[in-house]
Formats: C-alpha cells, sequence, structure tokens
C-alpha cells in the first residue's frame, strides 16, 4: 500500500467563468474565486482544480492561450492570482493548474511569428504541411467539426488544428517547445502550486501524418521528460486527462514509481450513452449492467499497479444527475446516491461545481443562448448534412457541455447571487429552489451530504486504500460493491431506480460489530443487512470490523 496525500485527497474543479463574479462584468473571476475559499473549505476540500485562467482570445473558454504567465483579463491579474494561491494556501487548500500544452491560441506570440514566414525561427513550433493536390493533406478531423487543417494563404501551407482553428497545436518532435512548456511549468511550480491538471495530454505525442492522434509512440518519453525537467521531485498532484487509454496505458501514466504522473481523468464511464463508432451527439440509451463493466474494470485492473480519477462530472459534460439520477422528484435521493456510489470506490475523487448542490442540466429554447463553440460548430456542421433542428437540440439538451457551464448558483436572489451584472450565459432558472445558500444549514442537503462523504474518506483508510469487488453482478436495479482493508471491510448499496428494490447480499460477511456510515434515507440500525427492501435511489454504505 502506496500511500500518498493526494490519494487521500478530494479534488474541487472551479471553471471560473462561472464560479463567482466579484466585478458586476456578468464574468466569473479569481478575486471571485477567493471570496468563495470559506464556502469550499467548509465543504472539506482538500485541492481546487483550477481550469485555465492565463490570458486568452476565449474562443473555447480559455482553452486557448495567448500567454502562459499571464492572466486573463476578465479574471484578473497576476496580483489576484497570487492572492489566491496564498489564501488557499492558509486554509490548506492546495491550486492545481490547467495545463494546456497540445495547443496554443492563433494569438500567442509563438504561432503569430511561425505564421509570419516558412523560415521564420518559430515555425517549427507547429505543424505545417503542404496542400496535397491543392487540399487539406489529409482527412484529419477537428473535435469542434470540420477539417483539423487551416489554410495559410500567407505561406501556401495547412496548420493542424486538433480543436478550433484558433487552437493550432504545438509541435512536440520540437525539443526548444519542450523546453519552453517546462519552464512555463516551473515558473508555476516556483509560484507554490499543488500541481497540474494536463489537458488532452494523449495527444502530444501525435503523428498526424499516419493520422494517429492519442497515445502516439513518444507520449510517455515526453510524459517522463516533463516529470524530470518539472515536477517530479516536487510531491505534487499530476492528473492526465485521457479519453482513449485502458488499463495497462493508465497503469504507464500513473506507474506508482512515480516516474510519469499521479493519475489519469478517462472516461469509459461517460461515454456509455454514445453509439459505438459515432459522435458524442449520437446517442443510445443508458444501461445500468454498461456502468458497473465500466467502472470495475478500471478498479480491478489498476490494483496496486496504478491509480485513477473518480468523477462523474466536469465542465465538457452534462450534469450527472440529469443523466443517470432523477433530477426532477427525486433529484435530492439520487444526487446522494451518485455521490455515494463514486466516493466509495477507489480513485481520487473529483467534485465539479455544482454537483455539491446537485445542479441540474440547462435547456435554452433559442440557439443563441448556447456559447459552447463544440455545440455551435456542431450545430451547423449538422443543419448543412440535413439533419432536423429537433433532433440536434435533444442532443445539445443530454450532452452539450454548457449544460455544466451555468453559474453556479448561489442564493435565490436575481441571477442567483452570481453576478450583479448581466451574467456571459444565462442562469439556470430553477436556482430559486437549488442554492447553495438554502443547502448550507440544511443538515439533509445535498452540500451537507457531500461533506459528510468527505470526512468519512478522512476518517477510514479504508475508502482510500481498500480493495474494490463488486457484487451482484447481473442485477440490472443495484449496483453494489465491497471494499476491504486488513480486518474490515465496507458494504456500498446503490439503488438506481426510483422503484423499491429488493437487496439480497449473496455472500456471507462474517463480523465482530458493524456501522452505518452514511445513508440517504433514515435508516433503522438493527435492521439486518443481508435482505432488505431499497427505496427510490436508496445509498447505504456499511462498514463492518471483521472476526
Ligand atoms: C479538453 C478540455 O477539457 C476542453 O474543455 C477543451 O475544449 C479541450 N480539451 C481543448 O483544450
Amino acid at each position: 500500500m502506496n500511500k500518498e496525500w493526494w490519494k487521500e485527497s478530494v479534488v474541487y474543479q472551479v471553471y471560473p467563468r462561472s464560479f463567482n463574479d466579484s466585478n458586476g462584468d456578468g464574468i466569473g473571476d479569481i478575486k471571485g474565486i477567493t471570496e468563495r475559499l470559506d464556502y469550499l473549505k467548509e465543504l472539506g476540500i482538500d485541492v481546487i482544480w483550477l481550469s485555465p485562467v492565463y490570458k486568452s482570445p476565449n474562443d473555447d473558454n480559455g482553452y486557448d492561450i495567448s500567454d502562459y504567465e499571464d492572466i486573463m483579463d476578465d479574471f484578473g491579474t497576476m496580483e489576484d492570482m497570487d492572492e489566491l494561491l496564498r489564501e488557499s494556501n492558509k486554509k490548506g487548500i492546495k491550486i492545481l493548474m490547467d495545463l494546456v500544452v497540445n495547443h496554443t491560441s492563433d494569438e500567442h506570440k509563438w504561432f503569430i511569428e511561425a505564421k509570419k514566414s516558412q523560415d521564420n525561427p518559430y515555425r517549427d513550433y507547429y505543424i505545417w504541411r503542404d496542400p496535397v493536390n491543392g487540399e487539406e493533406p489529409n482527412d484529419l478531423r477537428s473535435t469542434f467539426s470540420g477539417s483539423a487543417w487551416q489554410y495559410d494563404e500567407g505561406s501556401d501551407q495547412y496548420y493542424l488544428h486538433l480543436f478550433s482553428k484558433k487552437q493550432p497545436d504545438l509541435n512536440w518532435e520540437n525539443e526548444e517547445v519542450r523546453n519552453k512548456v517546462y519552464d512555463m511549468m516551473n515558473f508555476w511550480i516556483d509560484k507554490g502550486i499543488g500541481g497540474f491538471r494536463m489537458d488532452v495530454i494523449e495527444l502530444i505525442g501525435k503523428i498526424p501524418d499516419e493520422k494517429i492522434k492519442e497515445n502516439g509512440p513518444k507520449l510517455h518519453d515526453y510524459i517522463k521528460e516533463m516529470n524530470k525537467k518539472t515536477f517530479g521531485n516536487k510531491n505534487l498532484l499530476t492528473v492526465g486527462e485521457a479519453w482513449c487509454s485502458n488499463p495497462e496505458i493508465a497503469r504507464q501514466y500513473s506507474n506508482p514509481d512515480g516516474s510519469e504522473l499521479s493519475m489519469i481523468f478517462q472516461f469509459e464511464h461517460i461515454l456509455l450513452d454514445q453509439q459505438p463508432g459515432k459522435e458524442k451527439w449520437d446517442l443510445k440509451p443508458l444501461e445500468l449492467l454498461d456502468l458497473k463493466k465500466a467502472l470495475s474494470r478500471w478498479q480491478v485492473e489498476l490494483e496496486g499497479t496504478g491509480w485513477n480519477s473518480l468523477f462523474w462530472n466536469n465542465h465538457d459534460v452534462p450534469r450527472i444527475v440529469s443523466r443517470w439520477g432523477n433530477d426532477k422528484e427525486y433529484r435530492v435521493e439520487s444526487a446522494k446516491m451518485l455521490a455515494t456510489l463514486l466516493h466509495g470506490m477507489k480513485g481520487t475523487p473529483y467534485i465539479y461545481q455544482g454537483e455539491e448542490l446537485g445542479m441540474t442540466n440547462i435547456r435554452f429554447e433559442n440557439l443563441n443562448d448556447y456559447k459552447d463553440i463544440e455545440t455551435l460548430n456542431m450545430y451547423n456542421e449538422r443543419i448543412e448534412q440535413g439533419y432536423k433542428h429537433e433532433d440536434i437540440m435533444q442532443s445539445i439538451y443530454t450532452k452539450g457541455r454548457d449544460n455544466a457551464r451555468t453559474p453556479i448558483q448561489w442564493d435565490d436572489s436575481e441571477n442567483a447571487g452570481f453576478t450583479t451584472g448581466e451574467p456571459w450565459i444565462k442562469v439556470n432558472p430553477n436556482y430559486k429552489e437549488i442554492n447553495a445558500k438554502s443547502q448550507l444549514n440544511d443538515e439533509n442537503s445535498i452540500f451537507n451530504y457531500y461533506k459528510k462523504l468527505i470526512k468519512i474518506r478522512k476518517l477510514n483508510p479504508i475508502i482510500v486504500y481498500g480493495e474494490y469487488k463488486l457484487i451482484l453482478e447481473e442485477n440490472k436495479e443495484i449496483f453494489a460493491y465491497t471494499r476491504t482493508l486488513e480486518n474490515e471491510k465496507i458494504l456500498v448499496i446503490c439503488n438506481f431506480t426510483e422503484s423499491e428494490t429488493k437487496f439480497i447480499l449473496d455472500e456471507q460477511i462474517e463480523f465482530k460489530y458493524r456501522e452505518f456510515l452514511i445513508s440517504n434515507y433514515d435508516l433503522d440500525v438493527n435492521e439486518p443487512i443481508d435482505n432488505i427492501v431499497l427505496r427510490p435511489y436508496e445509498a447505504r454504505i456499511h462498514k463492518f470490523v471483521l472476526n
């Protein structure tokens, strides 16, 4: 058992644009985050993952960076950032910076130079190719629709952009690029940050000519080099975003020998409502057995050999209570059930802002209310391809990234207390009912349930280090598992349906004594544990001290 602080921690993701606006311009900012540190301390989290706050023209909400060592005007100044670091560190909260180095903005000085001519010293910082038969070098597609190649008239070449055309891909083959990135990372490490979340890190080893995007042959060499030249001996948390991974690759990334990263952030359980081989917008119904399989595979296959992140939400995926839960009559119960399932597993839990309040998806009738480049590009492309408006809107309601990007609902005042101005994206109208203020003082709130889950983690090493085992594998309504550490065992039981469901334990647990750690319903502590009727979305964690 390799003990590490980042295994015992809980991370909270802040998407600054939508978190808290301190100056009334309608856009969340860094001072706004500092103002809310007490709230995060109250929740009990250890680390903030800060989505990008660097200088950026905001084509992709900050994931297009024009200066890595400066702060976006909308968000404040470097002094504000230093203050946030100081104040959070005082409270024992570390800050994880978002490292976006697969690409820069086209307004980064490197790209402005590179574009000037084929022999500019910065040209090779990016990936340029000659036209083939007067067209794109190949049919690589951008994640944000259309070709991944953009023609540059001035030099009669195409450059690669796996995201928007304002996000040109850096050329990681170029040693100078790599060293510049490492210098920048050290700049931030010297400021006292807690680590990095690495944006689409799996893409940096790409070979565009062979149409290899993820997991290119040099990927792990680059990560090892980065590790040695930056965070390697600094005891930081490093987490790599990886959409196309498997446990074998994850064991490389998160090798316990510390040669690469602390953990990965993979999406197998998030992709379950997508038709195989199609795009994320091509929906298929969710099946509990698929979820069990996906989550359990990673639990079992990384046991003792790697480390995973546990998450339901981030700024790219829809709200979990609207997905696997019921965001209407059982919103509170199902949000708590989903939290129980995840926080009982092995890995480092991530809470995405608003998840701790049970915030829900958004449904804008008017396309103009959507702000996300991915959504808008997809809409235009599909309209051109002849899809029906209603079908596209259905995909957006289910999967669009703006579902997760509406402002945090702080209270029931105008604009949910997020801003005194006009919010950059509309607030979810359900803020009168769902908001932080009403939950802080309600001991049965979702907020206080998350707080309790975090506390349980701190008090029970078995939650961090216990070995996972799925039980009732074929049950289509209940997701249940055990964790075992030395002479302790916990049993996590979650009803994924809105009906009563019988739970029958299929193995005997011999124990000296037991306790209930948590449940989203009132429990009779003397009730037997092996044959019970679970209420709608009921969840519970039992702990046993074994014979
Ligand atoms: C992944 C980020 O999470 C997403 O928001 C962004 O659009 C892409 N990477 C490109 O940086």
